[in-house]
Order: C-alpha cells, then sequence, then structure tokens
C-alpha cells in the first residue's frame, strides 16, 4: 500500500504542537506494521530551522515551477528518510521563510501554493499514493484540488483521500474576493468550499474527502453539536456517513521514563527513586524549596482559551491559599494569559512558576518531575500530554472532554482502579475540588504509588491506532 501524508509540521523538523508529534510518530508506526508491503512517505514546507538543523542529512530531489492562478513560482522538493519513511519538504523561500510557521496575512496564499506543490510533487517524483491522508486546514487546498482538478488526470484517478481534523477550531476561512485569484477555483467550486458568506477551506476539504477522521472517538461525536463544532456541526451532519475517531498514540521510545537523556534520573515503575530526583530537579528549575513531599502540579500547554485557562485564573489562588502545593507551567501563548500568569509568579514565589516558552527539553523535566498534570480543557481533540505525563508517572487530572474522556479514567476510591482524576463540568470549582482530591490522596503514599503504578501500566502506543488507521485505509482502497 502506497500512503501520503501531508502535513503543515512533523517532528523533529518542525512543530508548534501535538500535530507534530503524530506527523513524526503515526506514518513509522505504519510503515512498521506494513512491512515490505508498505511505501510511506510523508510531505511538510521547507521551514528556515528545518534547512538551518537538518539541511546536511538532506538530498535535493528536483526543481519545479508550480502554478497557482497567474502566478508562477519556484518549487524545490528535498527528501530524507526516517526508519524506513520518507519524508519530502517542499521549498519556496518567499512562502516559507518567515519567523513563524503561521500567522502571516498570506497564510491562504501559502498553504493553497503547498497544495498544489503536493499534487505536482506526485507526478515529479512519480509517486501516485493509494491514499493521500490530508491533516488540518493547511492541507484542505490539496484535497480540494484533487478532487476539483486533478481527480481525472492520469494517475490521480484512483487516490482516496482521508481528512484529518486535529483541531476543529482553526478552519482557514477567507473572503470570496480571492476565490479565483489566489485559491485558483472557479465559480462553480464556490458551492464547494462557501460556508457563512465566506471561503472554508476545511469546509471544503469536508466535502471533497472520501472519508474523515478525528483524533479520538469522543471529538467524532462532540463535534457534530454546536457546542464543539465551532460552527461547521451541519457540515459534520450532512458528512456523518464518513466520519470516524482513532485515538492518537505516543511515540513511546522518545517518550520513555526508563532511557530519556533529557531528565535528570531514569526510573521505572518498580523503582520510582529516580523520579524523586527529577522532582527535585525540576523544583531546582523552577526556584521552589527543594521538598519531595510537596505535591507538585504542572500544566503544559498553549496558553488558549479552549485549553481551560480561563478555569485556572478563576481559582488558581484560591487554590494556592487553601493547600500546601507547588505549582508550575509552561507555555506560551495568548498574550493576557501569559500577563497573568507571569505576574502570578511574582506574587506566589516558590508556589507559583510560570515558564512562559515553548522548550521540548524543559517539558521533558516537568513531565518527569511533576506528581500531577493539570489539563482542564474546554474542548480537548485528543491531547498528547496526559500520555506523555502517564508515561513518566504523574497522574492526570482532566476534564471529560474529547480525548481526555478516551484515555482518562477517574480513579475509584473503593476498587483502586482508573488512572487519574477527572471532572465533568465546565466549572472551575469542580476543577478544584478534583484537584483537592487528588492532593489528599497524594498524602496516602500506598494508595498514591499504587495510583501511579496504574498510570503508568497503561498502554499508549501507536500499536492499537496504526493498526485502525491500517482498516481505514484498506476500506477505502476497496470502496
Ligand atoms: C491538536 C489538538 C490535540 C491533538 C493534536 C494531535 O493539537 O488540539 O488535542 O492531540 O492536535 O492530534
Amino acid at each position: 500500500m502506497k500512503i501520503l501524508y501531508v502535513a503543515s509540521e512533523a517532528l523533529p523538523y518542525a512543530s508548534t504542537g501535538g500535530l507534530a508529534d503524530v506527523l513524526g510518530s503515526l506514518p513509522i508506526a505504519v510503515k512498521r506494521s506494513l512491512g515490505d508491503e508498505g511505501d510511506v512517505r510523508v510531505v511538510i514546507p521547507m521551514y528556515p530551522s528545518v534547512k538551518e538543523k537538518f539541511f546536511d542529512q538532506m538530498k535535493f530531489e528536483c526543481e519545479t515551477t508550480v502554478r497557482l492562478s497567474w502566478r508562477s513560482q519556484y518549487c524545490g522538493i528535498w527528501s530524507t528518510v526516517r526508519e524506513g519513511v520518507t519524508y519530502y519538504f517542499i521549498d519556496n523561500e518567499y512562502y516559507f521563510k518567515r519567523p513563524a510557521l503561521y500567522g502571516s496575512f498570506d497564510d491562504g496564499e501559502r498553504f493553497a501554493f503547498f497544495g498544489k506543490a503536493v499534487l505536482e510533487l506526485m507526478s515529479t517524483m512519480q509517486f501516485f499514493p493509494d491514499i493521500l491522508h490530508a491533516n488540518d486546514w493547511q492541507t484542505a487546498p490539496a484535497v480540494i484540488y484533487l478532487k476539483r482538478k486533478f481527480g481525472l488526470a492520469p494517475g490521480y484517478e484512483n487516490i482516496r483521500v482521508l481528512y484529518t481534523i486535529h483541531n476543529i477550531e482553526y478552519q482557514g476561512v477567507y473572503d470570496f474576493s480571492i476565490l479565483g485569484d489566489v485559491f485558483e477555483l472557479a465559480e462553480w467550486d464556490r458551492s464547494i468550499v462557501e460556508y457563512n458568506g465566506a471561503i472554508n477551506l476545511t469546509k471544503g476539504a469536508l466535502m471533497c474527502a472520501d472519508r474523515i477522521s478525528t483524533v479520538s472517538p469522543r471529538y467524532a461525536s462532540e463535534i457534530m453539536t454546536e457546542y464543539y463544532s465551532a460552527g461547521l456541526h451541519h457540515v459534520l451532519h450532512a458528512c456523518s456517513h464518513k466520519l470516524s475517531g482513532i485515538i492518537n498514540g505516543i511515540d513511546t521510545e522518545y517518550y520513555n521514563c526508563a532511557t530519556d537523556p533529557e531528565i535528570a534520573a531514569v526510573f521505572t515503575k518498580d523503582d520510582l527513586s529516580g523520579k524523586v530526583k527529577d522532582k527535585m530537579d525540576l523544583q531546582a528549575v523552577c526556584g521552589f524549596e527543594p521538598d519531595p513531599d510537596v505535591p507538585l502540579i504542572v500544566m503544559i500547554s498553549r496558553l488558549a482559551t479552549h485549553k481551560g485557562f480561563d478555569l485556572i485564573r478563576h481559582v488558581i489562588e484560591e487554590f494556592l491559599n487553601r493547600n500546601h502545593v507547588q505549582v508550575a507551567l509552561l507555555g506560551t501563548g495568548e498574550r493576557d494569559m501569559e500577563g497573568f500568569f507571569a505576574d502570578l509568579g511574582h506574587r506566589y514565589p516558590g508556589k507559583f512558576c510560570a515558564k512562559l516558552e515553548y522548550n521540548k527539553a524543559l517539558s521533558k523535566k516537568f513531565y518527569a518531575g511533576a506528581d500531577m498534570f493539570l489539563m482542564p480543557s474546554k474542548s480537548e481533540p485528543c491531547g498528547l500530554a496526559q500520555m506523555i505525563a502517564s508515561q513518566y508517572g504523574t497522574v492526570p487530572v482532566v476534564r471529560e472532554t474529547g480525548g481526555l474522556f478516551d484515555t482518562i479514567h477517574a480513579y475509584n476510591q473503593y476498587t483502586g482502579e482508573g488512572n487519574g482524576f477527572s471532572f465533568t463540568n465546565y466549572n472551575a470549582h469542580e476543577m478544584m475540588h478534583v484537584l483537592e482530591s487528588a492532593v489528599a490522596l497524594y498524602n496516602d503514599k500506598e494508595k498514591w504509588n499504587a495510583l501511579v503504578k496504574n498510570v503508568m501500566d497503561v498502554d499508549f502506543s501507536w500499536n492499537a491506532s496504526a493498526e485502525k488507521y491500517l482498516q481505514l485505509y484498506t476500506g477505502m482502497r476497496e470502496q
């Protein structure tokens, strides 16, 4: 089976969030499972960071010209092979040599170019996949162009498309005035991309894809409701016959507390002594008292409202004042949130610490050194952090939504079952009370250690989910 994954980011090359983790690990898991039967490739843009760090591993494949509306643009194709998977990089400095991956005024044009370049790559590299697996709105143009422009051309006619929603909040919405000029779409394509009086690229991809998936079964049902759909529930209802949810896995070799070179001390679920050293290390990083017995709670997240930061903001001072705890936050995001947490750190030194940065190496220290991991998302398509935390014996405290609902099962004080703590309603005090029951259990060392063991026992590797994707791909081929 030939599979081409298309995305705007993939680890270790370029990353702003969980999407990159998935594109750095799912294709490899699928290739592993297919063995010689599989030809698995991935394509992402060539960002400056990729050129700086990985240039010496790259092979120049060729250069072509990509036409988009009246534009003719240079397109270089570079490649590298990682664990049997070929990663392609689309090079065009005009579009991709920018200070950040996203957030430019012309993101629509940048990813329209990328989409067109991906389809051209298939013929230049003579690689026509059975499955084109596209991920999030930046790849929606590739899906739309395949079905509206390339579909009947030789080589393209049998490609089946899976479009995966990693987060429905980001849709790629643009004014109709650029339908032809930028997106090279004709009037008769209008109804495909039109939504609420504008061009909505996600809607276009949902209409065109053969199958749609999202990254947890729970989120697949949630996005059919107005509360979670960011406006697209009508479209998703119309497409429900082709929608399913498959939970993400994580790279359990990279996130492995028994071998991780980036943490102060390694440990296993049978010998947690190294975790105590990691805790002291994290306490030093945060400027906290080195105390193995005080519950240390961390959050690692983009500081966005839908990640639940308004709940935290509402009760954090009350919580800090009522409990003997240490709380640390790692992440960047919305300006006012950053300001609030920076200020809180100054007002509660020794109790609250905000590290306002996106730092993978530091995140490892947070995962390994903490006792509890707080993730009170308002919506969470899958969430990887709760799984990564679990790998490091850090007990997740989550809101029951999306992938958090599917992966974390609340601790049952009578049976001792469960792998974390959870609350149902998006309510700040409900969150605080659950957090306080976690803190209370923490003081009962025997029960706490049994819970930590449960948490570390769950298999969050790609094994099961890669098989589910393979079943989906196989079904699509036979369609
Ligand atoms: C997005 C979602 C997150 C998910 C990730 C990978 O970042 O917000 O929940 O885990 O994509 O699918």
